[in-house]
């Protein structure tokens, strides 16, 4: 059973409590507090928007540590953030996503996905994948001048393309969409969480039985097949459906969207790439490490104490490893600020390590790589237009355009 997260008196109140960095707002960030904290607090106590309070970890050798320890579990997304209305408890299945299965089960699952996810499939798909981004910009190109590129583009590619990979209809994502919102909001009410949750898995599950009755050359059939085998349990397929709804398109939306604005307000970073292809691959990676989205998003949780720099983590406590952080380590990183589109030696954590590591890194690899280089062909004169600033959700700490207004 998960310990109950945050439950514990503090055993050390005399420590600061800091406040959730964020971005400046108005700004994708990072937030400045980063380099401090790496320098002088590598363990910190911050209080989350919604109340509770986490150890933070700021520093690239810690992050890589601790996001591979097993020590740390991943508590299920029912179990965070705590909620005040949580003491109603009951016992129907929560939302459970790849992230917290563990052993065998687990392991069966990724060895399932292991041949699908791998850089030969993806590289196979890769002009299906181009023909997505092409259609989408053929559609945004007769629109209205200057438009939206965040709707027109940046948010549908990467679901078009994991539906199409996956097996989950595209039409379906006015009905799905929502509810896979409802069940990851930090403000919603338990019960709509739980509502939204047993949609969800219904919608999932009735996915599976028309795989079972018209097969097809996707994931799901596949899947579906190794449970005709006996290599897979029906429910382990069924997480694995909820972890692409809610997993398996967002974070590339995000770092696709970020990626342009950077390119496009760095000085002359869009032009450069536009006129050196060659670049592209250490570019992805570039853009991958610098771009700040992943500020906090991994929560674990201490199954025993953990010391570290003088100071104890309980069991139970909540650990946020700053993956964005760790990422502008200047330690590892030299100018770790600045978007080197040459950059060399690049060990960055974006995918996560050890066995939760991202089973997606190639497919968002791949979607980042097209998606920038269908844009760079089709749009060489982009630009953000002027005086329309991109917005941000200054109250989130996930920091990617709302909207993103440009001409070409
Ligand atoms: C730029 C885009 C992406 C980034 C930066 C990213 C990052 C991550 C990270 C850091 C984790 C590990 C979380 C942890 O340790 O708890 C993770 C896990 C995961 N990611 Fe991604 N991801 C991206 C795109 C994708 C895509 C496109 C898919 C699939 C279509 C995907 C599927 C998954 C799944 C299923 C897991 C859980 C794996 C497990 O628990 O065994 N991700 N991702």
């Amino acid at each position: 059973m998960t310990p109950q997260l945050l439950s514990a008196p503090d055993p050390e109140p005399e420590r600061k409590v800091l406040d959730f960095p964020l971005p400046p707002p108005g700004s994708m960030g990072p937030p400045a507090e980063y380099r401090r904290l790496r320098q002088e607090c590598p363990l910190a106590k911050v209080r989350l928007p919604m109340g509770a309070t986490a150890w933070y970890i700021t520093r690239y050798d810690d992050v890589r540590e601790m996001i591979a320890d097993s020590r740390l579990i991943r508590p299920s997304i029912n179990d965070w953030p705590p909620r005040p209305d949580r003491a109603v408890v009951d016992d129907k299945p929560g939302l459970i996503t790849m992230m917290e299965m563990d052993g065998p089960q687990h392991a069966a699952l990724r060895r399932a996905l292991a041949e699908p996810f791998s850089v030969r499939s993806i590289r196979r798909r890769l002009p299906r994948i181009r023909r997505s981004a092409d259609r989408l910009l053929d559609a945004f190109a007769d629109g209205d001048r200057p438009g939206d590129l965040v709707a027109g583009f940046l948010e549908p590619f990467p679901l078009l393309v994991m539906c199409d990979l996956v097996g989950i209809p595209y039409e379906d994502r006015e009905y799905f969409l929502p509810m896979a919102d409802a069940a990851l909001g930090a403000l919603i009410t338990l019960e709509d969480g739980r509502r939204a949750t047993r949609w969800l898995r219904e919608y999932i599950s009735a996915q599976l039985d028309r795989k079972q009755r018209e097969p097809d050359d996707d994931m799901l059939t596949e899947l579906v097949r190794e449970c005709g085998r006996g290599t897979l349990d029906d429910e382990s397929v069924v997480n694995f459906g909820l972890s692409m709804l809610v997993a398996g398109y967002r974070t590339s939306t995000m770092f696709l969207a970020d990626a342009v604005v950077a390119l496009l307000t760095g000085p002359g970073q869009y032009a450069r790439l536009r006129d050196d292809r060659d670049l592209m691959p250490k570019a992805v990676e570039e853009l991958l490490r610098y771009v700040p989205v992943q500020n906090g998003v991994v929560v674990l949780q201490a199954v025993e104490d953990i010391e570290l720099h003088g100071r104890t983590i309980r069991a139970g406590d909540a650990v946020l490893p700053v993956l964005a952080a760790a990422n502008r380590d200047e330690s590892v990183f030299d100018d770790a600020d600045w978007l080197d589109l040459c950059r060399a030696d690049n060990p960055h954590l974006v995918f996560g390590r050890g066995a939760h590591n991202c089973i997606g890194s190639h497919l968002a690899r791949a979607q980042m790589t097209v998606g920038l280089e269908a844009l760079l062909d089709r749009f060489p004169d982009l630009r953000i237009t002027d005086g329309r600033e991109p917005a941000w959700d200054d109250a989130s700490p996930i920091k990617s355009p709302l909207t993103l207004t440009v001409h070409w």
